[in-house]
């Protein structure tokens, strides 16, 4: 039977996917930014090994920047960092996680920036993106993806979990129209995987694509 601290890291972890708007969803993870390694940590979160895996088969270890989507509180730019990906940059939309993830001094650098909306970056100013977590029930919209492909320089690759309870088929329509608009073209799927293994089943699958 659960203990009382397993059912807090489910009521953390479900109680985000009820956010309506980027306001909720900030508020949530701002109060949750303290605690949120330990709860993810508890329930065997996957989704930043699984994306860096899948990022490492196609961008090579080097200085190019790397822009991580929706970073959290860092945990991503530890695993990259040590892996040979020095030039990392994140955003969030949550102040108190970023404020977590600037601690960890692994970001070259850190903005409060919302997927969905206009972002603050140059076209083609990344050779890579990285995003985990973050395409799932109450947090980035699909919309997100289009100012991912405008970031990205032609050739690059978009790596990103994709939660499969909300974003069964919804996923597969946003793709397929970047794919026929010519902005990015299918490269390769993981496997589902449970992207909480010790609590639970939220089963995902991780993508990349390479922007055109
Ligand atoms: C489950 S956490 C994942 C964080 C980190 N990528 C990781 O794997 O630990 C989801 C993150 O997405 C952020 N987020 C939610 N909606 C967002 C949006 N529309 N734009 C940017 N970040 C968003 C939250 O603030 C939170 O930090």
């Amino acid at each position: 039977m659960a203990d009382d601290s397993e059912h807090k890291n489910t009521q953390q972890l479900r109680k985000a996917y009820t956010a309506r708007s980027a306001e909720e969803i900030r508020e949530y993870y701002d109060q949750w930014a303290a605690d949120y390694e330990t709860h993810m940590g508890n329930v065997g979160y996957t989704h930043p090994a699984m994306v860096a895996a899948m990022l490492s088969r196609y961008v090579p270890p080097g200085d190019e920047a790397v822009l991580d989507a929706g970073a959290g509180t860092g945990i991503m730019a530890e695993i990259l960092t040590a892996m040979g990906y020095p030039n990392i940059v994140g955003i969030d939309n949550s102040p108190k996680m970023l404020a977590v993830a600037a601690n960890k001094k692994k970001y070259r650098e850190l903005h409060q920036m919302t997927l969905g909306e206009p972002l603050g970056f140059a076209d083609d100013q990344f050779a890579a993106v990285s995003s985990a977590g973050v395409f799932t029930e109450g947090h980035a919209p699909l919309s997100g993806f289009d100012e991912l492909v405008r970031v990205t320089r032609a050739g690059g690759h978009i790596v990103f979990s994709v939660s499969r309870t909300y974003l069964e088929g919804l996923f597969e329509e946003k793709g397929k129209a970047l794919e026929a608009a010519g902005q990015w073209r299918f490269v390769d799927a993981s496997e589902r995987y449970n992207s909480t293994p010790l609590e639970g089943e939220l089963p995902a699958q991780v993508y990349a694509f390479q922007v055109v």
